[in-house]
Order: C-alpha cells, then structure tokens, then sequence
C-alpha cells in the first residue's frame, strides 16, 4: 500500500474584527483544541488580512489581532503543539491568493451567499477585497495542503469553493498538487446565536453588547446577559423536539449543552419542565464558570504584548517552513520564473 499523499492536516481562522465572542469560543476555538495532539497536524491563524475586507482602525486591528491570539492560548491552543500565527507574517498566503484569483471565476464569486448577504444592496461600493476574499481563504487553506477545515456552517461554501479552485488548478495544469479538502462542521452550539435574536448569528460586530457575550466580559456582565436574554414564556420542554420553532430557547440549551459538554437532550433532562428563572441563574453560573478561568488567562496574557508577539512570530516561521516550498512548486507549475 503506497502512502497517503497528503498528511492530515487542519487549518482554521479566526478574524481579527472586535473581540472575541462566546460564538466563537464554543464554535471554533474549542474544536480547535479538541483537534491538537491527535491525527492532524493544527495549523491555526488570525486571518488579518481578511479583516481589513471592511475597514478596521489600525490601533483595533492590532489590539484585537492580539487578542485573538491570546484566546486561543488561553482556551487551550498550545503554540507548541499546534503552529498559531497571524496570516500579515506569512506573505505567500497573498502570494498563492493573486495566482487563485486567476483560478476562480467571477461566476463562481456571484455565487458567494455570504457576499451577498454582507454587501445587501451597497454592493457597488464594497472593497474589491471583499468580493475576492473567498479566493484568499482557498489559499489560507491550500498553502499547507490542509485537508481538513473545521469551520461554521456559514464558512462551508467557501471551502466548497476552495475544492473548485484546487480541481480547476490540478486539471488547468495538469497535476495532482492540491488536496480536496473536507470541511468539518460538527458541534452542537457550532453556531451560537444573538441573545436578542435567536434567528441571528452571536456576532462580535453587531450593534448592541447584550446581544453578545464577550470572553473578556466579567462574572456580573455575564450573568447580567443571561438573564436578560430574551426568550418566550413558556418552561424548557421535556424533549429537543419541543424547542423546534422556539430559536431563543434552542440557543439557551445549546449554549448550555456546549459548555457542559452534554447534549440538549441531556440538558433537558437535567432540567424537566423548568422556567428561565431557574435555568438563565443557572446558565450563567456555569458560563462563568467556563469562562472565567479563560477570560483571567487573556487578561494576563494581554499585559505582556510583546510575549504574544513572540509567540505569532515563532508560529509565523513554523507556518512558512511549510508554505515556502508548496509556493515555489505552485509558480514553478505555472510557469513563473524565480531565478
Ligand atoms: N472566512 C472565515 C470566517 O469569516 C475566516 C477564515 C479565513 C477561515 N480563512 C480561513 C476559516 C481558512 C477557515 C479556513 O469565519
């Protein structure tokens, strides 16, 4: 038997756009972790460049770039183990992205739901960035060979899209060079949603702080989110059944069962039948509990930038070690020269 031609390996990330939310904690970050020390290698980074897509005030881009490194650490990603940088540092991530830029096809862009959804009916006055972000995102992926994406279920289009550039390169070209990458969408509060809209992704830029709840907000924050959460009137139902066309509820127990660790079913059981005066005190004790211990990490974390610092630019030259010659074979099959 010949050997696998590809070597399991993951790569994810995070964008650096305000702070980091519970959404995601529970739908990224903490797959992530699970994902270390098995059968992948991790490649994990704070896409940066996909960030300034829309426009970030430089002190914030860099204080958030910061701070999504350090939840990570914090959650439990282990620089060592896992290689965590920051996609500004390793430049043949646009490199390989302008070489797929001429791979895709604009149709296949048109297609793009998140981008219809983001530019609504501005889309004439968009970045250019943003419409080509996908093709940067096939390329985030394909500079390692990654053949395995851990993403949300709003993210698996786009690696859809990234198994389109690879076959169209492969058979443009005539190789077997890129992976067909799997997305991994699993996860029971894979997506966390909006406290005052249960419809709506938890999102770190949305308008109001109670729709979210921070990693880096305090035990009083939390708890005060939690209870104001808005939700309907009637009590938890006894099965999973019953939350169906009840979005805030469902979110609750989600949340809940993702932070415990236990399914929703479970969830309900533990709580038959009762009302949000008992289960929102109680979701909150144990978010804080969760969270605590992450959110005093961060914090310790953020008042030595310059260790983070480090930290992603060691990360920076583990992830170039692999992306350097996977670059130069990509230019040498296209024919361009670097003599
Ligand atoms: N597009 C992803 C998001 O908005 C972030 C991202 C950029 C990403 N490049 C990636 C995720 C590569 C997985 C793999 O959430």
């Amino acid at each position: 038997m010949s050997a696998p031609k590809f070597t399991p390996r993951v790569f994810s990330g995070i964008k650096p756009s305000g702070g980091l939310t519970l959404g995601n904690y529970l739908g990224a970050i903490k797959r992530f972790v699970a994902m270390q020390g098995g059968a992948f290698d991790c490649v994990y980074c704070v896409v940066d460049l996909h960030a300034i897509t829309v426009w970030q005030d430089p002190a914030e881009l860099a204080h958030a770039t910061r701070e999504v490194a350090a939840g990570f650490i914090a959650a439990g990603i282990d620089p060592e183990r896992s290689i965590l940088f920051n996609q500004a540092q390793v430049s043949q991530h646009t490199e390989l992205g302008w070489i797929f830029n001429c791979v895709a096809r604009v149709g296949w862009m048109n297609r793009m739901t998140q981008f219809k959804e983001k530019a609504g009916t501005n889309a004439e006055n968009v970045s250019l960035g943003l419409y080509a972000y996908p093709s940067l995102m096939a390329a985030d992926i394909l500079l390692y060979h990654a053949t395995h994406v851990p993403v949300g279920e709003d993210q698996k289009q786009h690696v859809e899209l990234t198994r389109d550039i690879a076959q169209k390169f492969n058979h443009d070209f005539k190789v077997d060079f890129f992976p067909e990458t799997i997305p991994v969408i699993e996860g029971p509060a894979m997506r966390v949603m909006n406290l005052r809209d249960g419809t709506k992704k938890m999102s770190k830029s949305g308008e109001s702080d109670m729709e979210r709840i921070n990693m880096t907000d305090d035990a009083d924050t939390i708890a005060r989110k939690f209870r104001k959460a808005r939700t309907d009137a009637e009590p938890l139902p006894d099965t999973v059944e019953g939350l169906a066309g009840r979005p805030e509820a469902r979110n609750l127990v989600d949340i809940y069962a993702a932070l415990a660790d236990i399914t929703p079913a479970e969830v309900l059981a533990r709580y038959p039948g009762a009302g949000w005066g008992t289960f929102k005190p109680a979701l909150a004790d144990l978010a804080v509990e969760k969270l605590a211990p992450i959110s005093g990490e961060m914090a310790r974390l953020m008042a030595d930038p310059a260790e983070i610092d480090r930290i992603l630019a060691r990360g920076a030259e583990r992830a170039r070690e692999i992306a350097a010659p996977i670059l130069a074979r990509t230019y040498e099959i296209v024919g361009l020269i670097r003599s």
